[in-house]
């Protein structure tokens, strides 16, 4: 059992939580994941190790509650138990001292780029961070990057803050004024991944993306996080969760995302339906 240290709320939909961890924030890398299960009968949920605090025995987790599993993780509170957390899960991110490097990071994305950014600055690195969002609200870790990095660029579609526009946008920007990086680390929805790589793949920059496919044991034996990269295939719990963005097959690995959508959409619904029923009897 892992108790919920502290929970505060970062965007719509979106809660960071503090959780009691010890032997994981000992050993985790930047760039790994844990493997989380609220109860006996519930959905394996992958989770991106956000921060540790080592001290404290705590790891941070950001969660996005899109469907059933992440709405009831969010539903969870302060002394509130979670029954497995499994890891450090995955590989750390390859980090060079002295790197130039831009993280960039969509959406919740932003949990997953916050500490690789962490660590790359840990090494002595200059690191330009670009955090975009839907809008103002769907901003996460601005403050937290804020205070690791050089510079950090916001992005919203609309406008409501930083500069309105993509962070592929605010990329193009940077190289344009002249802007070198060893490395670019993007980290988002497939749709953002991918629209960087088109930009940084005829220009030589290494990209490196964090993929977020649908995991079942975590331990490489189900083959649920299969995805194809450099005509290979790769098992994103064992060899990633960050593979070289290059190579990638998104479009493979989109249709691979969609397939369970209606189970998905059903088991929310009765969720909701649980939910509203209990709310009325109380
Ligand atoms: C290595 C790894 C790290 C991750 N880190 C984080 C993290 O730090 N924070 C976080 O909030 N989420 C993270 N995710 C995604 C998270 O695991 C999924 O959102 C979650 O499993 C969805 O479960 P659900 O039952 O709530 O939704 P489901 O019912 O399974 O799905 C509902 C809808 O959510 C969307 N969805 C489901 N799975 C994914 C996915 N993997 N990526 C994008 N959209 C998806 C689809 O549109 C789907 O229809 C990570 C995934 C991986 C593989
Ligand atoms: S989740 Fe089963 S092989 Fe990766």
């Amino acid at each position: 059992m892992h108790r919920i240290l502290s929970k505060d709320i970062l965007a719509p939909d979106v809660a960071r939580f503090w959780i009691e961890g010890a032997h994981i924030a000992r050993k985790r890398k930047p760039g790994q994941f844990v493997i989380v299960r609220t109860s006996e009968d519930g959905e394996r949920i992958p989770l991106t190790i956000a921060d540790v605090d080592k001290q404290r025995g705590a790891i941070s987790i950001i969660v996005q509650g899109v469907g059933k599993s992440t709405k009831q993780l969010n539903a969870l509170n302060v002394g509130d138990a979670i029954l497995d957390v499994a890891g450090p899960l995955g590989r750390g991110t390859e980090i060079h001292p002295n790197a130039r490097v831009c993280c960039i990071g969509g959406g919740i994305g932003t949990a997953v780029v916050y500490p690789i950014a962490c660590g790359a600055k840990a090494l002595h690195g200059q690191v330009v961070a670009i955090v975009g969002g839907r809008t103002k609200d769907f901003v996460i870790l601005e403050k937290e990057l804020r205070a690791v990095v050089d510079r950090v660029i916001v992005t919203t579609d609309d406008g409501s803050a930083g500069a309105k526009g993509l962070v592929t946008d605010a990329l193009r920007g940077l190289l344009a004024e002249g802007a070198t990086f060893d490395e670019v680390v993007a980290v988002g929805p497939l749709p953002m991944m991918k629209a960087v790589v088109a930009l940084t793949k005829p220009l030589g920059i290494k990209t490196t993306v964090s993929l977020n496919p649908l995991m079942v044991d975590g331990t490489g034996m189900c083959g649920g996080c299969r995805v194809s990269v450099g005509g290979e295939q790769k098992f994103v719990c064992v060899d990633g969760p960050e593979f070289n963005g290059h190579l990638v097959d998104f479009d493979e690995l989109g249709a691979r995302l969609r397939a369970y959508r209606e189970q998905e959409a059903e088991s929310l619904r009765l969720y909701n339906e649980r939910v509203a029923c209990q709310a009325i009897s109380n």
